[in-house]
């Protein structure tokens, strides 16, 4: 296992700063490992970049809120960011490199290309609450990718749409990319660690404990036999609007394509997006795969 540097990690400002620190990590023979994030960094990142420490010789982390991938009446200007605690993290955690650019480096005057992911992938469920979000986030990703040439880019499962996405794009645009996607990770009570969860009071906090609570009792119903994908989203659904959510969308999807199924199978995921007063979360379970969250009966 690769020794995680002590020092406190390089700053790169630039798509060229970052390149030029990848051609450098590959001219000496190192791997390099990429994990994109928004900042607000919290323990679900840290798995992200204690994986990516892991596997590679080098690892940056990029801290890039991307203005591209919000909606006009999304939180762009309210996502929390909090660079001083994310950069100290960093170092804790031994990375050797923060990718942390303007909007202005990341996206210059005049830009006219655009990425378009299309079908159910793109524009289904997440796609189709947040219209354009997946084409920014591909334009994003790509850049990012691009600028730095990893071997391997760091992703976290609850954000399961978005991991089709970016496995999708890594292949049909030929990176040479692996993507890695690391397993969500929740608070003692089953709910997913989100940096949108900052943004709950601590009675809704409580309520949204419905999401854990309804994902569990699906699982258990998949695992006593149900294989109408209707009933095991209706079981979601009733659970989460007994606590007030309001609820965008329950899916029975497949890994791959989240086109829906009617007969849910191993592998097959729900996936959920619901409202809580004006704080929107999004959560998974992998049917067959994944164990319960925790936090039943709430
Ligand atoms: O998941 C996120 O934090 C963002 O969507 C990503 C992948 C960093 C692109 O901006």
């Amino acid at each position: 296992m690769p020794i995680p540097s002590t020092e406190a990690p390089e700053l790169l400002a630039t798509p060229s700063e970052l390149r030029s620190w990848s051609a450098r990590c590959h001219a000496a023979g190192l791997s390099v490992g990429m994990v994109p994030t928004m900042g607000a960094l919290h323990a679900g990142h840290r798995a992200l970049i204690e994986r990516a420490v892991a596997d590679n010789d080098r690892v940056v982390v990029t801290i890039f809120v991307s203005p591209a991938q919000f909606g006009p009446r999304e939180d762009f200007a309210r996502y929390p960011r909090t660079l001083d605690a994310d950069l100290s993290l960093l170092g804790d955690v031994g990375v050797h490199a923060a990718f942390v650019p303007s909007v202005e480096a990341m996206y210059p005057p005049g830009l006219v290309t655009r990425l378009d992911i299309s079908g159910p992938l793109g524009e289904r469920l997440e796609g189709a609450s947040r219209p354009g979000h997946f084409n920014g986030v591909a334009l994003v990703v790509t850049k990012l990718l691009v600028a730095g040439l990893p071997d391997r880019a760091y992703f976290g499962q609850k954000d399961a749409q978005q991991c089709a996405v970016v496995r999708r794009l890594a292949r049909d645009l030929d990176t040479g990319v692996e993507i890695v996607v690391c397993p969500t990770v929740r608070d003692t009570d089953g709910l997913a660690i989100s940096s949108r969860n900052l943004y709950l009071s601590p009675e809704e906090r409580m309520r949204a404990l419905a999401i854990p609570s309804g994902l569990a009792e699906a699982m258990a119903q998949f695992d006593a036999g149900e294989r109408h994908s209707s009933a095991l989203a209706t079981t979601v659904r009733s659970c989460l609007e007994n606590k007030g959510l309001d609820v965008d969308y329950v899916a029975v999807v497949k890994a791959d394509t989240f086109s829906e199924v009617e007969t849910a199978a191993p592998t097959n995921q729900i996936v959920l997006a619901a409202r809580i007063g004006n704080t929107r979360l999004i959560d998974v379970v992998r049917l067959g795969v994944d164990t319960a969250p925790v936090g039943r009966g709430v």
